[in-house]
């Protein structure tokens, strides 16, 4: 049934490292980070891994289903897997979501990448927190340079795109993941030997549920959907690409944990540093930009080491950025015929015209910086609508859809490998966990969050 000119990922392996590439990304690095730290530390960091275990890993593992299941782009699988094309809109609000995630963390990546020459250029040898702060400032002030930056990112992804993919991201993913878990292991420790380092844990670690509040939970649900690429179609269009004797379970289960680790230890590699220095952790986007160069100063060799920690966090966001655009390349391609060079192309301008918003608007003093819709920068609302609205209704929508509108004989099948897998147990307990837990917590969510019910 697949087609044989469809590449897949090499092996077992392969596709771990492919979809790690996927989900390690600025969610781990930037934004769980800055996240946690305006929203209270220990208590956000428990609702987000309750969103994880209940919402984002089901939703992976069914995304994985009807995309290998079928061998498609997310609007085609979901076609074929139902006779009713209303469900195909999954596909288009997915792909909708990732144009504006797009559009945002292309703005990001463009800081990352020019983090790496002012690492280089040994800007933050000696530099103290207003240094730091004031190095941030120049990065994202523009016009100009914030915008090249964003437009070498998307001329990079576009390259990659047209170069032929999947091979591609895994060797990449596969030889420098570790790299990159290393520096974020040497930021840890050394921020964890700070003195007042103790301060930093308790706030990741020692939950204060107080100040929880309904939009709080909404922003936890929202990271875990980002984190993990789901809800949008990148992990049904990886699945696409898997081998068919991967166990897909298994494969969910890895990547979900050595994801959580990364973001665990950037939190480790922040919060501690963040007290030692008498900084703010609710400082928002900055925060990582801030605090990272500086704790790199209190290291032998910093510089090196910082400027290598930014290439690695630009690839990261690079194989991330990659598979979000490919699930528009392979809908334009399969659905709607047009070459993959067309398709890479129209969709690189439509991200580069858009996404200069986003990143003027998060430029001080620029004239969009001060024009707000909905209260909210260009930056701000592509982020939110992006994690808070459209994902959790895609993910809502894929729960209901494998849940409900597919038969048990079909998943059971395909996620025991034709029964080669004896995981029945599992299985079954993924159908109650995705029939009942994650559309009922991610209803719950919402509802609370716009004030219908009260929790
Ligand atoms: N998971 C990526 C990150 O954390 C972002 C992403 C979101 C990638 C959605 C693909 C789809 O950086």
């Amino acid at each position: 049934m697949s087609d044989k000119k469809r590449e897949t990922f090499s092996s077992g392996i392969g596709v771990f490292f492919a979809t790690l590439g996927s989900a390690v990304g600025l969610g781990n690095i930037w934004k769980f980070p800055y996240l946690t730290g305006a929203n209270g530390g220990a208590a956000f960091l428990i609702i987000y891994l309750l969103c994880v275990i209940f919402v984002g890993m089901p939703i992976m593992i069914a995304e994985f289903y009807i995309g290998r299941k079928t061998r498609k782009n997310i609007v085609g699988a979901v076609n074929q897997l139902s006779p009713n094309k209303a469900w195909g809109g999954i596909g288009i609000l997915g792909m909708l979501s990732g144009y504006l995630i797009l559009f945002f963390y292309t703005t990001v990546a463009g800081w990352v990448y020019s983090y790496i020459f002012k690492a280089m250029k040994g800007e933050f040898g000696k530099a103290n927190i207003d240094g730091a702060k004031s190095a941030f400032s120049v990065a994202i002030k523009g016009p100009v340079s914030p915008i090249v930056w964003q437009l070498v990112v998307i001329i990079i992804i576009c390259t990659i795109l047209i170069l032929g993919v999947k091979k591609g991201i895994e060797r990449v993913t596969k030889s420098l993941m570790p790299v990159l878990l290393i520096l974020v292991f040497i930021c840890m420790v050394r921020a964890l030997t700070l003195p007042g380092a103790s301060q930093g844990i308790s706030f990741l670690f020692k939950p204060d549920f107080g100040a929880v509040s309904p939009k709080i939970i909404l922003i936890a649900l929202g990271l875990a959907f980002f984190k993990l690429s789901v809800g949008m179609g990148t992990m049904t269009t990886y699945g696409s690409y898997f081998t068919e004797d991967n166990n897909m379970i298994a494969t969910a289960l890895r990547v979900t944990l050595a994801d959580t680790l990364v973001s665990i230890m950037a939190g480790l590699a922040i919060f501690p540093a963040v007290f030692s220095f008498g900084m703010e952790p609710a400082q928002g986007p900055s925060l990582l930009f801030v605090t990272v160069p500086l704790v790199f100063s209190k290291i032998p060799l910093g510089n090196v080491l910082l400027t290598i920690f930014f290439v690695l966090t630009a690839i990261a966001a690079t194989t991330a950025s990659i598979s979000i655009m490919e699930v528009p390349i392979a809908y334009f391609t399969e659905e709607k015929k047009i070459s993959r060079n067309k398709a890479v192309i129209i969709n690189g301008i439509i991200i580069a015209v858009v996404g200069i918003l986003a990143t003027l608007s998060a430029s001080e003093g620029s004239a969009l910086a001060g024009t707000k819709i909905f209260g909210k920068t260009f930056f701000d609302l592509f982020d939110y609508i992006s994690s808070n609205i459209f994902m959790p209704i895609g993910g809502l929508l894929i729960a209901i859809f494998i849940g409900y509108f597919n038969s048990k004989k079909n998943v059971v099948d395909e996620l025991s490998n034709g029964g080669v897998l004896a995981n029945n147990g599992i299985i079954n307990l993924f159908r109650i966990i995705i029939r009942y837990a994650t559309p009922i917590l991610v209803l719950i969510v919402f509802l609370n969050s716009i004030g219908i019910i009260k929790l």
